[in-house]
């Protein structure tokens, strides 16, 4: 192998500028190599193990505005709804029967729902299902807020950083979000006691290779339980909608290098991977991912969480997305668990 990848390997860090110089010669790099071995390292961790993650999409408010993002506040052009405590509850209730361990409460940035109130529906999912874990991944609140949500029962926090640039960050976002506190609330969340994902868009406008060293020395310094990356999808009511969308292949070669940079984190084949192409969670998965995060969102508000263009399964039932799932792992010689998949990586707390 390439010999940056072997020190990668022994020694799971590199300098920035080693990152940097892996990633500019990314296209001299044998991939069927590299996948090969992202693959074998998984296999010496989590085995053939593939674990579920059934995500609740509750609410599409949002107070931000990423430029990316088909949430984002200043878009018109949808219908925005927010699911009741109830309504949650029976997702759950329906991922249950189905065997999923882990619940995804995801939204944007919607202070609607304020710390008490999810505090209530934590509790809540706790109560009926003790046996499953409960992530959020609500964005930026203060440490408080954390504290009472780890406290009310929540297992795991995704926030990801989305760039690790400073200047590629103001590029993405407006000018009232940046990348310092979005990094002082991933230090937040992992005082807490979380188990905390991380990650980057690949392919996002003015990215550069230059930033990616960034977004993966950040990652090795944190060292995040979870790490989710996804290819740029244009969304088309948004700024961004006539920029170049990423690519499978850079999408998979990051897979590839975080499995080896950190065996032990927990890695999704994202939906946005699997939207780029039929295969794409499949390919993800066999580069090193060992998580998937099916949709549990009522059938009704599937198509209004847009984040980006042509997302898949929005009409599909929970049910027939979880036999459809089974079968294509089956098919590529992994195995779907009915298990938390807690990460290896211990908690700070
Ligand atoms: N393309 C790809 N990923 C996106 N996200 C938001 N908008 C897009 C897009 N257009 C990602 C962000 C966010 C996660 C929930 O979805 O990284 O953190
Ligand atoms: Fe909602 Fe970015 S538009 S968090």
């Amino acid at each position: 192998m390439e010999p940056l990848l072997d020190r990668l390997q022994k020694s799971h860090a590199l300098s920035l500028d080693e990152w940097e110089a892996l990633i500019r010669n990314k296209e001299k790099i044998d991939r069927e190599v590299l996948y090969r071995e992202a693959d074998r390292v998984r296999r010496k961790t989590y085995g053939d193990k593939i674990f579920l993650r059934g995500l609740i999409e509750f609410s599409n408010y949002c107070k931000n505005d990423c430029l990316y993002c088909g949430i984002r506040r200043s878009n018109e052009n949808i219908e925005r709804y927010r699911l009741s405590k109830n309504e949650i509850l029976n997702c759950c209730r329906l991922g249950h029967n189905l065997g999923y361990k882990t619940f995804v409460l995801q939204s944007g940035e919607d202070f609607y729902y304020d710390t008490d109130k999810i505090s209530d529906i934590i509790r809540s999912i706790k109560k009926e299902f003790p046996d499953c874990a409960v992530t959020l991944s609500l964005g930026e609140r203060d440490k408080k807020t954390y504290e009472a949500w780890f406290d009310a029962g929540a297992d795991r926090y995704l926030l990801r950083h989305e760039t690790a640039d400073k200047a590629h960050y103001r590029k993405l976002h407006p000018p009232e979000l940046g990348l310092d506190s979005r990094l002082k609330a991933l230090e937040d969340l992992k005082a807490t006691g979380y188990q905390v994902g991380t990650g980057f868009i690949v392919g996002s406008p003015y990215q550069e290779a230059s930033t990616l060293a960034k977004d993966l020395y950040f990652i090795q310094s944190f060292r995040p339980h979870m790490i989710g990356i996804g290819p740029f999808i244009p969304q088309s009511d948004t700024p961004f909608r006539n920029k170049e969308p990423g690519t499978l292949e850079d999408t998979l070669f990051f897979v590839a290098l975080l499995r080896l940079l950190l065996p032990e984190a927990l890695i999704p084949a994202t939906t946005a991977l699997g939207t780029i192409h039929p295969l794409g969670r499949e390919m993800g998965i066999k580069a090193g991912a060992n998580v998937l995060m099916p949709n549990l969102s009522p059938g009704e508000v599937r198509d209004k969480y847009l984040l980006y263009d042509n997302k898949i399964c929005t009409g599909d039932e929970a049910a027939e997305c979880r036999n459809c799932l089974e079968n294509r792992i089956g098919k590529i010689g992994y195995k779907i668990v009915n298990e938390r998949g807690d990460s290896l990586i211990p908690t700070t707390v």
